[in-house]
């Protein structure tokens, strides 16, 4: 949710903050800006829509600069428009700050700095920050303390790089819930929110906590908490490629990440599956296990996406280990004054590792005594840190905004907790090398089952005229009917949801007609006779049915319009393999209305504001 990126050296640092920014659209793309200093003053550019909208303009401009920062935007406070773009200014241009966060006193802080004069231009909150530092250099503080003033008085969440003319030498840099790193170089440096955006120009990146601030030169930094401590930051070696985070030959980067996913589940069980012992091994569980062995329930807190994995998660946790296991949205959590304690494991899951919500219920979580897990894709993320333990998901950078190679990689590493405790608790060593040996083929399985993407565009082009869609599935499928249903939604703009199966007859059923498609998630388990009796009722009432059914159902073609067969595997595995058509059916559906699935209208990748 917005992108922040910054450089400091002797190169023009058009090219470096555009190229970043481009990297980081995926994080909000209503409006981009770039400042940087120019002829002793500040040159700011700003502009509605895509970073490439910027980088006409400023090639039109002809700007050129050794030092410039700027920001991609997700709009919190005040419309999409140029006037609220970042960066932002005080009154007369000579100091410039892009933000992610909101600053949530901003009112006050605004009617006060109103008092001392100052006029304001935009709606956003970010305006006060730029009025606030120079209020502080205006009494006469060098720029750096002035920032560190002015953060003390602002309440609310911030990633924040600052210019000043008073200072030109150094970019400021501060974080608070919103994430901020610098990229160390040889005789430059960059600031970003997202390592993503300088990984090409330097691969040593040390990341700020919250309440620490840096001034950034072209040769060398300097780290503070705001409170005026010198505090010594490592530097990380990020292992991220830039191969990894370029298209690859797709179109989009959603059909790269689809595409991937026998990769991804690779990387993700990679040196985790022991077939000799039926184990699984997971270092970043080692030294927790024997707690989370004694725990008398677990919770699985996350958002979106992440929180459909998080039901899967409950039904592996409760068959597998009989542990009770809560699932909870990150955003409810928080303020709900939840009974947790020591006696508890939570689980906290996160692709991007910065979601707000899911972040501050870990802080919660943590507060409260309870041990708390990490379950992250991105390396070095603040819920990676601020866990006690973690166990990463290695899907590799995911840039489409809609989630696809991550949840699939979250339902392998659930899986994998659950195989590693489950052996331990009881499970047979013949038991757990079954299931090792089943979980091994899964990426190649998954394989064949994108091999089908001609018969999945085909279905998509019969229903992309639909306006509504049902998806219903009943035990480990039912949340794969939630994420189907929100795949399709939030890039095609089709109202879609999700039930369990037999709810549809407490109410949905009335909304089915001949024009209503509905996605059934059928494989031949436990539950299939109660599905088939599901998709009767359906077809009684004229609906269209799209099964997705195993390859030893004979019979599902003669009942369902449609039907996109997956191989069988163990129900603990199936819901990686059943939402792999559901992925591809909403990016067919999607690009045959003609709309961009990497950026989704309103959506950002990483929602770092609460
Ligand atoms: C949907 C999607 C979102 C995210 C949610 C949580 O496709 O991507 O629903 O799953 O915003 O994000 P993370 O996992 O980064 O915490």
């Amino acid at each position: 949710m917005c992108g922040i990126v910054g450089y400091i050296g002797d190169k023009n640092c058009v090219p470096v903050v555009i190229d970043g920014l481009k990297r980081l659209e995926y994080r909000g793309y209503d409006s981009a800006g770039i400042g940087m200093f120019n002829n002793g003053g500040i040159s700011v550019t700003k502009v509605i829509g895509k970073v490439e909208n910027l980088q006409q303009e400023v090639k039109n401009q002809g700007l050129d600069s050794t030092t410039g920062i700027g920001h991609t935007r997700w709009a919190t406070h005040g419309e999409p428009n140029v006037l609220n773009a970042h960066p932002h200014s005080n009154n007369d241009g000579t100091l410039i700050v892009v933000h992610n966060g909101i600053i949530e006193n901003y009112p006050t802080l605004k009617a006060g700095l109103k008092k001392l004069g100052y006029t304001f231009k935009s709606a956003t909150d970010t305006e006060v920050l730029a009025h606030l530092f120079d209020a502080y250099l205006k009494s006469g503080y060098p720029f750096f303390e002035a920032v560190r003033r002015g953060l003390k008085d602002v309440e609310g969440t911030y990633g924040i790089a600052v210019i000043s003319t008073k200072e030109p030498d150094r970019i400021v840099v501060a974080k608070k819930g919103s994430p901020l790193l610098i990229g160390v170089g040889e005789g430059e440096n960059f600031v970003a929110s997202d390592a993503a955006s300088i990984v090409q120009h330097t691969k040593k990146v040390v990341y700020l906590e919250d309440g620490e601030m840096a001034e950034v030169f072209k040769d060398h930094y300097h780290t503070k908490t705001t409170d005026d401590e010198e505090v010594n930051k490592e530097v990380h070696q990020i292992e991220m490629t830039l191969e990894e985070i370029d298209k690859g030959g797709y179109p989009t980067f959603m059909l790269k990440e689809i595409m991937e996913q026998p990769e991804s589940l690779k990387n993700s069980i990679r040196g985790r599956l022991l077939q000799e012992t039926g184990d699984v091994k997971l270092g970043g569980l080692e030294n927790v296990l024997d707690h989370l062995l004694y725990v008398k329930r677990f919770l699985i807190i996350a958002c979106g996406t992440s929180w459909h994995s998080a039901l899967v998660a409950k039904s592996m946790f409760e068959t597998y280990l009989r542990i009770p296991t809560e699932v909870e949205y990150a955003s409810e959590f928080r303020y709900r004054n939840p009974i947790v304690g020591p006696g508890d494991a939570a689980f906290f899951i996160s692709q991007s590792g910065e979601t707000a919500d899911t972040l501050a219920a870990l802080k919660e979580a943590k507060r409260l005594g309870a041990l708390c897990i990490g379950v992250c894709n991105v390396v070095g993320s603040s819920i990676a840190r601020e866990s006690h333990s973690g166990v990463y998901i290695h899907a590799g950078p995911e840039i489409g905004v809609a989630s696809t190679k991550a949840f699939t990689a979250q339902l392998a590493v659930f899986a994998l907790i659950t195989i590693l405790l489950a052996r331990r608790k009881g499970m047979s060593v013949e038991e757990g090398q079954s299931l090792v040996s089943e979980f091994a083929k899964i990426p190649e399985t998954v394989r064949g089952i994108l091999s089908q993407n001609d018969l999945i565009e085909g279905i998509a082009e019969k229903l992309k005229n639909a306006t509504n869609f049902l998806y219903l599935g009943r035990g480990y499928n039912f949340p794969v009917a939630l994420e189907g249903a929100l795949k399709l939604k939030e890039i095609s703009y089709i109202h879609a949801e999700g039930y369990p199966a037999a709810e549809m007859k407490h109410g949905p059923i009335a909304l089915v007609d001949e024009n209503m498609p509905v996605v059934f998630i059928a494989p031949k388990d436990a539950t299939y006779d109660k599905i088939i009796s599901n998709i009767q009722e359906i077809k009684a009432r004229k609906g269209k049915v799209i099964a997705i059914a195993t390859s030893d159902d004979e019979n599902i073609d003669q009942l369902a319009d449609y039907s996109i067969k997956i191989p069988v595997t163990r129900s603990i595995l199936m819901p990686i393999l059943t939402v792999i058509p559901l992925q591809l059916l909403a990016y067919h559906i999607a690009m045959k209305k003609g709309l961009n699935v990497d950026q989704p209208r309103n959506l950002a990748k990483s929602v770092t504001v609460e």
